[in-house]
């Protein structure tokens, strides 16, 4: 985003200072009937009761990511429900400021043209962007309390959340994973019929391994880097050690990526009637599983206690931020939906240093206004009542 001659001061980090979201605007959006909300690009700490709708502002900020949101709602269900019957879809803008330059205006919403639920996304009032042009322009990164049992669900989960990760730092991986989810659906779609082009399930193969090697590479480069983020950068939290489970990322370790598209496709095509008979792909970057290990304790998270596997996707998260901070492209943005409340108060205040020496703009979440007074006067603080938000 930053136009070339441009200066920019920098924190101690690398990461760019003054950057961040300065303006949002919710319409017909969950709680909210209308809310108009400006601030600094520095941190946002929000307090305010149960349901007052803290998380809906930062679910609202998350949809300016690939995806449907921190919540992973419907996007139907964004729409502000009331007694009166409305027809009126929701809608989310942003302002995303950087030092010295004229703020990028953002906006999307639900779209119901052409009969199916639809997310628009527009720059500038007129630009479309594709959910994956998003990761360009912000790179953003969430915990919230529903991701508490990341490490016992289902594989998919943490793969998703992987390459959410990723995408913090490879601008091509969002599109890369949509574009071998829709070709391993065309190649299914294609076996399905049994009438199988043999030649186009062939092309299809082919770009299906090339573009799997792509994304399982990035993985791989994002988790090696990760596992070098030093113990003394995270000293107040345990440390996580990550391993990626997966046919394509394994090979990775010890062959050349060509050797690895060719082996992919090879099974691919040797796979055409199992898959056929299944209805599945048997193999893929589909299947990756991302494994994460309470590093001291040499123990799987998933057998970790609560609170241990707590403090590591925390960890995870922070170690992420930390990696992030020193990227130069996109404005990075940090939410953490009720995060301090869980940390005792030592934790709580080096989180919080640490967070500020990042220089990140962060928007964080909490009931209790008093958790947050170790950084009174340096981060900013709004209280949230009836829908309306007063600076503290
Ligand atoms: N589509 C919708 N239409 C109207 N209200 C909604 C809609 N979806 C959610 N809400 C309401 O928004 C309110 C605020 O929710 P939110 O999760 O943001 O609260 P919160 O401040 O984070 O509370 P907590 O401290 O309990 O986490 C809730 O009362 C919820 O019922
Ligand atoms: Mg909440």
């Amino acid at each position: 985003m930053m136009p070339e001659g441009a200066t920019a001061h920098r924190a101690p980090s690398g990461q760019l200072e003054n950057a961040g979201v300065t303006r949002l605007v919710l319409t017909h959006y969950r709680s909210y009937d209308t809310l108009h909300f400006t601030c600094d690009p520095s941190c946002v700490v929000l307090t305010g009761e149960n349901g007052a709708g803290k998380t809906n502002i930062l679910e609202a900020l998350s949809l300016f990511s690939p995806g449907t949101g921190l919540r992973q709602a419907k996007l139907s269900d964004l729409t502000r429900r009331t007694d009166a019957p409305t027809s009126s879809l929701w809608s989310a803008f942003l302002h995303v400021s950087e030092d010295g330059l004229t703020p990028l205006s953002l906006g999307t919403g639900l779209d119901l043209r052409e009969g199916k639920e639809r997310r628009l996304i527009q720059m500038d009032g007129r630009t479309p962007l594709s959910q994956s042009d998003l990761t360009r322009i912000l790179g953003i990164l969430w915990l919230t309390p529903a991701m508490d049992r990341l490490f016992v669900e289902a594989a998919s989960s943490r793969r998703r959340f992987l390459d959410r990760l990723v995408y913090l730092f490879d601008a091509s991986h969002a599109s890369h994973v949509a574009k071998y989810d829709y070709l391993i659906r065309e190649r299914l779609r294609l076996l399905k019929t049994r009438t199988a082009n043999t030649p186009w399930l062939d092309t299809l193969e082919e770009k299906a391994a090339q573009v799997g090697v792509a994304l399982a590479a990035a993985r791989l480069f994002f988790i090696e880097r990760l596992n070098r983020i030093k113990h003394d950068a995270l000293g107040y939290l345990p440390l996580p050690h990550l391993e990626v489970d997966g046919f394509l990322e394994l090979h990775l370790k010890t062959h050349k990526a060509l050797d690895v598209e060719g082996l992919f496709q090879e099974r691919l095509r040797q796979n055409r009637s199992v898959d056929q008979e299944s209805g599945r792909t048997t193999l893929g970057p589909h299947k990756t599983d991302l494994v994460v290990f309470y590093n001291e304790k040499q123990m799987p998270a998933a057998q970790s206690s609560t609170g241990e596997q707590k403090a590591l996707l925390l960890s995870l998260i922070m170690a992420t931020a930390r990696l992030r901070s020193q990227t130069r492209e996109g404005v990075p943005l940090l939410l953490l939906d009720e995060v301090v409340a869980h940390l005792d108060p030592v934790r709580r205040e080096a989180l919080l240093e640490e967070i500020l020496y990042l220089g990140m703009q962060t928007w964080m979440t909490g009931t209790d206004r008093d958790a947050f007074s170790a950084v009174k006067g340096r981060m900013q603080h709004f209280h949230l009542e009836k829908g309306g938000l007063t600076p503290l």
